[in-house]
């Protein structure tokens, strides 16, 4: 069976180092898989995307989530479920936590308003969902600064230490769905330990 693997964390904690040594692991054993990330993985979701992250854009966080949710359910119609549905292994950087972190919890939006508004995405799942525990101090530092043309990087220190603890309410939220990996350290010490954690899981 085919699985949906999601990546999750701050800016700055290394998800598209992780998702690369993943996909190295998998070429090597020969296993099938897509990697896609959010927003965007479809040509219409990467549009929303720029609409979103326009760093000159000044929306509502109510349009704000409901653009993410947009996004993702084109890319969940045809993308992720038709991948999935072929037997294809589908690992995503960031997915409906990222909505829980940065839009339930950061922007204050809560937790149900940002369920109903992905009530397709709450249809579909990750198997697992790999939270890169790295707080948003260490996580700039690491990243150099934040991107002048990302909107969402754009928001201050204390945005960035919500979404740090909204993920932190995630995991005992969703203990069985999300493995935390702490990835203060070494890159390859972190990647032995997420492939790890998805070997013990059965995922991989
Ligand atoms: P991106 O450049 O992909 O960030 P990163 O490289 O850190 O993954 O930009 C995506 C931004 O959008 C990032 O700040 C997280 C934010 N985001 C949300 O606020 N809600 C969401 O549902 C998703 C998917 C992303």
């Amino acid at each position: 069976m085919s699985k949906f693997i999601t990546f999750e964390g701050c800016e700055g904690a290394g998800k598209s180092a992780q998702i690369r040594y993943l996909a190295e692991y998998l070429d090597q054993k020969g296993i099938k898989y897509i990697t896609t990330r959010e927003p965007g993985g479809t040509p219409e979701a990467e549009k929303i995307r720029s609409l979103i992250l326009d760093p000159h854009a000044e929306m509502s966080g109510e349009c704000e989530v409901m653009l993410y949710a947009a996004a993702r359910a084109d890319h969940l119609k045809n993308k992720i479920i038709p991948a999935l549905e072929s037997g294809i292994n589908v690992i995503c950087d960031r997915y409906i936590d990222s909505s829980y972190a940065y839009q339930a919890y950061a922007r204050g939006l809560g937790f149900e308003t940002v369920q109903k508004a992905n009530f397709l995405a709450e249809a579909r799942m990750p198997d697992v969902t790999v939270f890169l525990d790295l707080p948003p101090e260490q996580a700039f530092v690491r990243k150099g600064g934040a991107d002048k043309d990302d909107r969402m990087e754009m928001e201050g220190l204390a945005f960035h230490r919500r979404v740090y603890e909204g993920y932190l309410a995630l995991c005992d939220r969703f203990p069985q769905r999300i493995v935390r990996i702490e990835c203060s350290g070494e890159r390859e010490k972190t990647r032995s330990l997420v492939l790890a954690a998805l070997t013990d899981r059965g995922i991989i």
